[in-house]
């Protein structure tokens, strides 16, 4: 019996206790408040931001939006970033990507100070990270992670492949992975045999954005399986795992939908919260 990791539940309880812990900071006279940047009509993003907004305000955050035309240039979304990095009321600021394509996207993501950067996708955040410092972290891995704890799966000594190193996804997660005690094989789109790689794996997470890439062949028996791709399809969303393929070999599977998805933004109220205790802090603490 393979058994279904249902994402969306575990997600509801992680939000329930952020909104817990909202009350109780709002009760003190300080809201956390999060900061959406929208540039351009990319349908897919909109609804996206439309959901995270909802999620802020269902958390009882206060939910900052700025939305700017597709043809903003780099200076005017520069402007906006500084504005609410500068804005006290502002905990957390999300530059949803993917920007128009006359943007050069790594510049500005730079520009978020480190402590309000809730996407844990600026530089100086992946270089905590890689130190091991305190700081926020990307959403989607943290989401992954918190997915494995909930499901009681212990990660010290652990043998798991990552299926893809980008940038958002498998490169964080490989990071937050090893610093839990697993042993972490990461493969990509240059690895000659990946069966080799996922065969052996007590763990598999694939973000690979290709759909149905991993099957039966890829899979250990009992080996959990994480799946974080997302494809429009007719038929509705489905990942980058040929799920009903690996019914009765994988001892644990996430969804598409309601796997991985709600976590990501489980995790960005989380950061949200975090960023405003930080914040808190440093004001109650003299440095
Ligand atoms: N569920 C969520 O909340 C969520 C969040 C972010 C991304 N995603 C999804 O995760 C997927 C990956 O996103 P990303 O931003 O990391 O993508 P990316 O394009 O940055 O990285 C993709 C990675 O996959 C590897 N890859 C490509 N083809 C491969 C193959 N045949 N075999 C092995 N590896 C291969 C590439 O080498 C690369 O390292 C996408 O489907 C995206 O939609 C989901």
């Amino acid at each position: 019996m393979t058994r279904t990791i249902k994402g969306a539940e575990i997600a509801r309880h992680i939000r329930a206790r952020v909104a817990e812990r909202v009350a109780e900071t709002t009760a003190t006279g300080r809201v956390p408040g999060l900061a959406t940047i929208l540039v351009g009509d990319d349908p897919a993003s909109a609804v996206y931001v439309a959901a995270k907004r909802r999620a802020i305000r269902e958390a009882g955050m206060r939910d900052v939006h700025r939305r700017l035309p597709h043809h903003a240039t780099q200076t005017e979304v520069a402007a906006v970033i500084d504005e609410l990095a500068a804005a006290p009321d502002v905990h957390g600021i999300l530059l949803q990507l993917p920007l128009p394509a006359q943007l050069d996207a790594p510049p500005l993501i730079d520009r978020i100070p480190v402590t309000k950067d809730v996407d844990g996708l600026t530089t100086a955040s992946a270089g905590r990270l890689a130190r091991g410092e305190r700081g926020l972290r990307p959403c989607t891995p943290s989401g992954v992670i918190e997915l494995l704890d909930a499901e009681g799966i212990e990660l010290k000594g652990a043998c798991v492949a990552v299926v893809g190193w980008g940038e958002l996804v498998g490169r964080p997660l490989a990071q937050l992975l090893l610093r839990r005690g697993a042993t972490v094989t990461v493969a990509h789109e240059f690895t000659a045999d990946l069966t080799a790689v996922t065969r052996p794996a007590d763990v598999v997470v694939v973000a690979t954005g290709v759909r149905g890439l991993i099957g039966p062949e890829h899979i250990k028996p009992g080996a959990t399986v994480i799946d974080v791709g997302i494809h429009r399809t007719p038929e509705g969303l489905t990942g980058d795992v040929r799920a009903a393929e690996l019914d009765g070999i994988a001892g644990r599977i996430t969804p598409v939908p309601g796997g991985v998805g709600p976590m990501t933004i489980a995790m960005l109220l989380v950061n949200t919260l975090q960023a405003a205790e930080w914040e808190a802090e440093r004001e109650t603490v003299p440095a």
